[in-house]
């Protein structure tokens, strides 16, 4: 059994919470956080874009510290989950190795580069695992879309098309200031990038179009190509200030015998625009798999059940390892800069 203490109870903390009662072999023992009233179970006031609300909970069983310190110091816990704010990830996370702790991270792994090469630096030095919580090969059509790439059943990868654009998140305080929340880059793509970088291997070069916001890319095009694969694929990302569409998430994915295709657009006032997972076959035939029945929180369960299969197996998942997060924010690092300079970058 993993004992595991979650850090920041807000909009992630609660979602992880509610995903730990459907893991097995891992149980949540402690909780830390700055809000006192979190504290002593009282998460009516979370406020999150999915799931259920937060409710009242009850922590009789469970240890709940104010400071990151005293849960480092407590002997009785495994892993550490981090639901902290990016800005935070890289010296939580570092302290939480240093301490001899597992660590299970949410997204972006950091804001900087260079502190995530830190991060996984900390994991070599400490012997613990560190993963990152990249939730989208986890949900159900990019699970078929993954399995697919790993067991060839339509053949080789040829490329592909990722789109995600939401409306302009103006709930979100400093959601454009680079050393906050990094934008849609870091907040929205590097989901995308992350999944290209799982399913084809690093990119070697990317070419970014579209428009800057301050010091962050706003909505952009990048061209991925790879090193030694002719694979080609291409995703678009970015905020609209256009209301009407909070959210969309698209792909479409060639592969030698078949065409993958999913959307979902949810749309103010009228039904969303859903694209079912559709599978086009070099027969000529469409198929349109039974991914069974999913909630809000099955993602995160199914997510949550890979760290805990990682961790006793003592070696990194090969979709949530730290590494790949890394390399994940390496590329939105090189699209921005792509952008900025109108030039193809090179990594
Ligand atoms: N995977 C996903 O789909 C997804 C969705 C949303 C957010 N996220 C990521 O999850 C992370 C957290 O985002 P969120 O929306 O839950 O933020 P949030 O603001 O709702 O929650 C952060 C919590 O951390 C607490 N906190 C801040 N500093 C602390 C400290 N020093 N010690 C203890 N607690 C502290 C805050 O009080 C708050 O409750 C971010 O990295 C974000 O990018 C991922």
């Amino acid at each position: 059994m993993t004992r595991v203490g979650v850090v920041g109870i807000g909009f992630m903390g609660w979602i992880h919470w509610l995903a730990y009662r459907r893991v097995q072999n891992a149980k949540v023992v402690a909780i830390c956080e700055t809000i006192p009233e979190r504290l002593t179970g009282d998460w009516t006031k979370i406020k999150g874009n999915f799931g259920p609300a937060g409710e009242k909970v009850n922590l009789s069983n469970i240890k709940a510290y104010d400071n990151l310190d005293k849960m480092l110091a407590d002997p009785e816990i495994d892993m550490v989950d981090i639901c902290l704010p990016p800005a935070a990830h890289a010296s939580a996370v570092i302290k939480a190795l240093s301490a001899g702790k597992h660590v299970f991270c949410e997204k972006p792994i950091s804001l900087a580069p260079t502190d995530a090469d830190r991060m996984v630096e900390a994991a070599k030095q400490n012997g613990k695992i560190l993963q990152i919580g990249h939730v989208l090969p986890f949900f159900p059509a990019f699970k078929f879309l993954y399995d697919a790439v790993q067991d060839g059943r339509y053949g080789k990868l040829i490329g592909g098309h990722f789109k995600r654009i939401t409306s302009d998140p103006t709930w979100i305080p400093n959601f454009y200031d680079p050393n906050v929340a990094g934008g849609p880059m870091l907040d929205l793509h590097v989901h995308d990038a992350h999944f290209i970088r799982v399913i084809a291997g690093m990119p070697k070069t990317v070419k970014t179009i579209g428009r800057m916001r301050g010091d962050v890319a706003e909505l952009f095009s990048t061209q991925f190509t790879f090193a030694d694969s002719p694979i080609f694929i291409t995703a678009a990302c970015g905020n609209i200030k256009q209301q009407g569409r909070p959210f969309t998430a698209a792909f479409e994915v060639y592969f030698e015998k078949a065409t993958l295709c999913n959307q979902f657009a949810g749309l103010v006032g009228v039904d969303p625009v859903v694209v079912p997972l559709t599978v086009l076959k070099d027969d000529g035939t469409v198929e349109r798999p039974n991914l069974g029945e999913n909630d809000d929180i099955s993602p995160f369960a199914a997510e949550i059940t890979e760290v805990i299969r990682a961790v006793e197996a003592g070696k990194p998942s090969p979709i949530l390892d730290g590494a790949l997060a890394k390399d994940a924010l390496k590329l939105c690092a090189a699209e921005t800069k792509s952008l900025q300079h109108g030039s193809e970058y090179t990594l």
